[in-house]
């Protein structure tokens, strides 16, 4: 059986204040309402991490993501936060390779790898991001442009850790945009995403590795996009924004 997992992608969104009230409101309604068979995960900002941490534990139903973190354990690397780091304050999960870090900070597939293995070097999960732009679609080259970044990242991990990864496909025209995937795409590309981890690793792993879809998902498109087979969850970002619209498209898997 798949893990079922829908994530919320803050990113540079949410004071304090506003993170820890948005996670609160968040778990009041997985309270009222539980879903036990969604693993549900925020990541928010470095600087909210901690508070929300607390909160989370004493509070419980929701799980905690960072959205990047550096390859190196320690040194001079000023701004830099390792996974060490985040594992040290209870964080779980870290998005890597996200389209907005490679277009706005050059990360390469092999920083992507890099940063991977140092998450999973401290026992954090990495969330790990690939997706085509619009132009690499048009030209009919999007399976192309992702089993390229695959194959110099999530297929370079150390079988022994892949059962510990999560894929997140987000085509980069459909972030932010308000046009999603179809889910006959978001279908044919998780199909092909699982078949080249297939190839890649032991049969199984491809059985039981989650591949989430991100991509202007909301409450009223998620339904339909999760119901394809291939298809395990979603990354959220302007969406889980809102808590009864995050908590919406949790009820949706
Ligand atoms: P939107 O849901 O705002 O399109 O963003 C998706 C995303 O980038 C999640 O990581």
């Amino acid at each position: 059986m798949r893990k079922k997992i829908v994530a919320g992608n803050w990113k540079m969104n949410n004071t304090l204040q506003e993170g820890l009230a948005l996670t609160f409101r968040i778990i009041d309604l997985l309270k009222e309402k539980p879903v036990p068979d969604v693993k549900v995960i925020v990541a928010p900002p470095f600087t909210s991490l901690h508070p929300i941490c607390e909160l989370i534990n004493k509070e419980g139903y929701v799980h905690l993501a960072a959205q990047d973190c550096h390859q190196e354990k320690s040194g001079a690397f000023t701004g830099e936060v390792s996974s060490d780091m985040l594992f040290d304050l209870g964080v779980k999960y870290v998005i890597l390779g996200h389209s907005e870090r490679r277009q706005y900070f050059n990360e390469t597939d092999a920083q992507v790898l890099a940063k991977a293995e140092a998450a999973l070097d401290v026992g954090l999960r990495p969330i790990i991001c690939c997706g085509e732009t619009l132009e690499q679609r048009n030209k009919g080259k999007h399976f192309a442009a992702v089993k390229k970044q695959l194959k110099n990242s999530l297929l370079k991990i150390n079988p022994a850790e892949i059962a510990h990864v999560i894929i997140a496909y987000e085509p980069v025209w459909a972030i932010g945009t308000g046009e999603n995937a179809t889910p006959e795409q978001a279908q044919e590309m998780h199909a092909f995403i699982r078949s080249l981890v297939k190839r890649k690793f032991k049969k199984e792993a491809a059985n039981t590795i989650s591949i989430l879809y991100g991509g202007s998902c909301n409450s009223k498109n998620a339904k339909e996009i999760f119901s394809q087979p291939d298809i395990d969850g979603g990354l959220i970002g302007g969406a889980s924004l809102k808590a009864e619209e995050f908590v919406a498209i949790v009820r949706a898997v």
